[in-house]
C-alpha cells in the first residue's frame, strides 16, 4: 500500500495525497458492492484490470481533446492525477435499455434506444443517488450551466468515441457512467473527466453472444466476474497486465 497521506476511502478506490500540490494517488481495490453497498464482495484482481483499462481509456480521451485528470499510472493499482474539486454528479450515458432505465419504464433489457440517454444523478449515497434534471442542478448550484454544456458535450464526445472503440473488439457498450471535477485557474473553473471508466462503471455486452462482460456478473450473481474482466482488458490489447 501507500505510504502517503490517505485523504478518502470509497467502495472501490482509495485516495492519497499525491506527491506534488495539486495531486492524487488513485489506489484501485478489489472490493465490489452494489445496490449502494447493500451487497458487498471482492473480484480478485479487479483493482489492477481496472487501473489499467482507465489508464488505457483515459489516454486515448485525452488524445482527441477531452480534458481529463489522468497524469500517469504508477503502478499495478496506483494511478497519479490531478486533484480536482469533484462535481457531485453522476452522469449515465444510454445507448440500449438495461438496468435502472428498463425497471423503471419497463423497457425490455437489450432493447436498443432510438437515440442516446444522457441521465443526471446527484451523489448521495444517503438519498440512494436519486436522478436529478438539469433544473436542480442548476437550482442547487452543483454545476454551473457553462459546467453543464461543456459535461454534456463531453459525455456525448466520450460515448462516441467509446462505442467504436468497444465495437472494434466486438462488445457493445450499452450503458456507462462518468464524474466529472473542477480545476480552478486564476478566476475560471475548467470542467475535466475524472474517476474512472472501467467495466465496474459500465455495461459491455460480447456483440454476437450478448454475454455480459461487466459488474452486472456481481450484481446478479452470475458468477465468472474475474474473467470477465480479464476479457475486457484481454480484447483491449492490455494482457498481460504491465507491472
Ligand atoms: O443502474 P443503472 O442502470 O442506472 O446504471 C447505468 C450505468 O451506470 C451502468 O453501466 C452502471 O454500471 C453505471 N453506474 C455506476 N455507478 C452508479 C450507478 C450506475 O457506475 N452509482
Amino acid at each position: 500500500m501507500s505510504r502517503r497521506r490517505q485523504i478518502y476511502e470509497g467502495k472501490a478506490k482509495i485516495l492519497y495525497e499525491g506527491p506534488e500540490p495539486g495531486t492524487i494517488i488513485q489506489y484501485f481495490k478489489d472490493d465490489a458492492t452494489a445496490f449502494n453497498a447493500q451487497k458487498k464482495g471482492m473480484i480478485s484482481g479487479k483493482g489492477v484490470i481496472n487501473n489499467r483499462v482507465s489508464e488505457h481509456i483515459f489516454t486515448l480521451l485525452a488524445g482527441i481533446g477531452i480534458p481529463t485528470h489522468f497524469i500517469r499510472r504508477l503502478n499495478m493499482r496506483e494511478q497519479l492525477v490531478k486533484q480536482v474539486e469533484i462535481i457531485p454528479i453522476e452522469v449515465v450515458i444510454r445507448n440500449v435499455a438495461a438496468g435502472s432505465l428498463s425497471k423503471r419504464l419497463g423497457i425490455e433489457e437489450g432493447t436498443p434506444l432510438p437515440r442516446t440517454i444522457i441521465e443526471y444523478y446527484y451523489k448521495d449515497d444517503a438519498l440512494n443517488d436519486p436522478m436529478v434534471a438539469d433544473e436542480h442542478i442548476a437550482c442547487f448550484g452543483w454545476a454551473t450551466q457553462e459546467e453543464m454544456h461543456d459535461i454534456a458535450d463531453m459525455a456525448i464526445r466520450v460515448n462516441d468515441f467509446m462505442s467504436g472503440l468497444f465495437a472494434a473488439i466486438n462488445i457493445r457498450l450499452v450503458d456507462f457512467k462518468l464524474e466529472f471535477g473542477r480545476v480552478w485557474e486564476n478566476d475560471y473553473s475548467r470542467v475535466l473527466l475524472a474517476d474512472e471508466i472501467s467495466p465496474d462503471g459500465c455495461r459491455l455486452w460480447d456483440m454476437v453472444t450478448n454475454e455480459k462482460l461487466d459488474k452486472d456478473r456481481f450484481r446478479q450473481d452470475l458468477g465468472g466476474e474475474v474473467e470477465a474482466y480479464q476479457e475486457i482488458a484481454r480484447r483491449l490489447g492490455l494482457l498481460p497486465v504491465e507491472p
